[in-house]
């Protein structure tokens, strides 16, 4: 492999803000003089997601596969894996996308699929963390960089950040000062993984 075919494909659903975190790190940093690496494509599967506006905006190629159109998760994945797979990505990038992968999609891209998830795993998987977590009475909280397996949530951990909860804490207001801390972190750990596959480029 060389140093210019480090793509990465960032899916998506949502607002997109770790997807603009990452895109905004690989042009501060300069990602693709140093790793060769560049955001390849961004991919939605809802076509009214916020963030394939950003993304656009930017000038990074984008495409809309909508999971509604197809009559089953595995006929959505193939498609999906079709698109992704035109890139060849050393990196398949979850931010903020809010499917379920079945077991054939994470053994595909096993070792090259991340995700980041609001909690301090292994507390919390699933949805609704930050509630779950003020619940419980925990006085930190935090996000989560991790490999995805077929387990949801609970593939080999990349990177953490620990939030404090303030006493007057709602979900929301939680979840924003999580989000900050998500921005600093995903990008980071992205970085560090690439770092690591051009060490390994290097050596072999
Ligand atoms: C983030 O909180 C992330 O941890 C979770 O979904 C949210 C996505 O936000 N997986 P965004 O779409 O990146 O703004």
């Amino acid at each position: 492999m060389t140093q210019t075919e480090k793509n990465i494909v960032v899916l998506i659903s949502g607002t997109g803000s770790n997807m603009l975190a990452i895109a905004d790190a690989a042009l501060k940093e300069q990602w693709l003089s140093r790793f060769g690496a560049r955001i390849a494509c961004v991919i939605s599967n809802r076509p009214q997601a916020e963030g394939l506006q950003s993304a656009f905006a930017l000038g990074l190629a984008t495409e809309i596969l909508d999971h509604k159109t197809f009559a089953s998760r595995e006929d959505f994945e193939l498609a999906l894996v079709s698109l992704i797979d035109q890139h060849q990505p050393v990196l398949v990038v979850l931010a903020g996308f809010m499917r379920i992968l079945t077991p054939a999609f994470t053994a595909r891209y096993s070792g090259r699929l991340v995700n980041i998830h609001p909690s301090l795993l292994p507390a919390f998987t699933g949805l609704h963390t930050h509630q779950r977590a003020i619940d419980a009475g925990c006085k930190v909280a935090g996000a989560t960089v991790h490999f995805v397996t077929p387990e949801v949530d609970q593939g080999h951990i990349v990177a953490q950040v620990v939030v404090p909860v303030l006493p007057l804490d709602t979900a929301a207001t939680l979840a924003a000062r999580v989000l900050i801390q998500e921005h600093l972190l995903y990008p980071k750990s992205v970085r560090v993984l690439l770092q690591n596959l051009t060490k390994s480029t290097r050596q072999s």
